[in-house]
């Protein structure tokens, strides 16, 4: 039995695990230090009364022989498709068709997998810093050679996002198959305008490109002009599959619930260069290796839409963004440059001079007690950069700001 060897080629560990490893070893050494984790963004607060009752609820139901479920619909039950149909894209003037949308259990997964419906030989196009499943997942695919001395996968064509740009690259000039897109972005907290979606889109239109869009962290728009969706952009139902979660709009990161659209119109190509509907292969997908996300979680997630369960999950969203705030405000303070963090979750600051993420990682669990996620963990041109995210209780939020202050202010 031969093991992939494409494995070899990524980091020893996924990101997020390794810096839980290193606080751990930090913890063990510092038995005394109360570490304030600002790193991996995982939601904090309970999940709200609408959606708790529902799931009681839907417990309920299953613990009589009369209301007992099995084995669900694959795509989704009708009741939370027609809710996301209803909320996310009617109420914004989209029509998406019920079986365009699957309903999974998360985004990473949804992210991870849909490479899979693509030509081995599909170029991929990042942008950089990235979320790291979507440069993981191809390198697992072998989509790729090793990464070089500058960190980077041959084969891959990245897209750099730095202060020039407002950490928004414009489309590549060399022709690529598939790209993904992140708005708002993590890691960069920072948000697409409709113009530079618009770019996106007729990019991809005039180059016979995918754009996959993942829209996590649309619920953290407060500007009514910005996009939620890609499909607010003309002909995007043409070129772009969209990923959306429940995990930061409702605070199911333990919960686990997701959905990706699919729209018929977005194809590709068979070797016979016959047009194939990404809809159908993605169906195809979906119904063989996942059997539909749980009834008890799905009803979780359709109370997220009630008017109590969007004014509940509104309002912590409001609490972390406040946090968001009070995170800018009080590192810019300190003397800190700061990113995002205004219509995004994560403040993406630059390291102090002379100090690369990973050192500036260090310093800040050694100084502050205060963990963050080094910008070189999401891609070359993260270096220089950090993350701190804004999920987490006010009080240590608040404690956090004095600490960094007081270690480098
Ligand atoms: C992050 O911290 O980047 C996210 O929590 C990762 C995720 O959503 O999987």
């Amino acid at each position: 039995m031969r093991i992939n060897e494409h494995y070899a080629k990524l980091p020893a560990s996924y990101l997020f695990p390794e810096i839980g490893r290193r606080v751990r070893s930090f913890a063990a050494a510092h038995p005394d230090a109360k570490v304030i984790r600002l790193g991996i963004g995982d939601v904090t607060e309970p999940l709200a009364p609408a959606i708790v009752e529902a799931m009681h609820a839907a417990v309920d139901e299953m613990g009589t022989r009369e209301s007992f479920r099995g084995y669900g619909p694959e795509q989704g039950y009708d009741f939370l498709v027609e809710a996301i149909r209803a909320n996310d894209y009617k109420a914004r003037g989209i029509d998406i068709a019920a079986d365009e949308i699957f309903v999974s259990d998360g985004s990473k997964c949804d992210s991870g997998n849909v490479q899979e419906i693509f030509a081995h030989a599909a170029k991929i196009a990042i942008t950089d810093p990235v979320y790291p499943v979507y440069v993981d997942s191809n390198v697992m695919a072998g989509r790729t050679d090793a990464a070089g001395a500058d960190g980077r996968y041959p084969g891959f064509t990245y897209l750099v996002g730095d202060e020039a740009n407002g950490f928004q690259p414009e489309p590549p000039s060399t022709p690529v198959d598939v790209v993904y897109l992140c708005s708002p972005n993590n890691p960069t907290g920072t948000v697409a305008t409709r113009d530079q979606l618009t770019r996106w889109v007729e990019w991809a239109k005039r180059t016979d490109s995918v754009i996959l869009f993942d829209a996590a962290y649309e619920s953290y728009i407060s500007d009514p002009s910005l996009p939620h969706s890609i499909y607010e952009i003309p002909g995007a139902k043409d070129v772009a599959l969209e990923l959306r979660s429940f995990s930061k709009r409702a605070g199911f990161t333990g919960v686990r619930c997701a959905f990706m659209v699919v729209p018929k119109g977005v194809t590709g190509l068979d070797p016979e260069g016959k047009r194939v509907a990404l809809n159908t292969l993605w169906a195809r997908r979906h119904t063989t290796k996942f059997n539909g996300a749980s009834y008890i979680v799905q009803k979780g997630a359709a109370a997220a839409y009630s008017p109590a369960g969007l004014a509940q999950t509104n309002a912590q969203i409001e609490l972390y963004m406040e946090n968001a705030r009070l995170l800018r405000e009080g590192l810019t303070a300190a003397g800190f440059t700061i990113f995002g963090g205004v219509h995004a979750p994560y403040i993406w600051l630059r390291t102090p001079a002379g100090l690369t993420s990973w050192q500036f990682f260090d310093r800040l669990l050694e100084t502050a007690n205060v963990v963050g996620t080094p910008g070189a963990g999401f891609g070359p041109a993260g270096e220089g950069y950090f993350r701190l995210s804004a999920f987490n209780s006010r009080a240590n939020v608040e404690e956090a700001i004095a600490r960094i202050r007081k270690a480098f202010g």
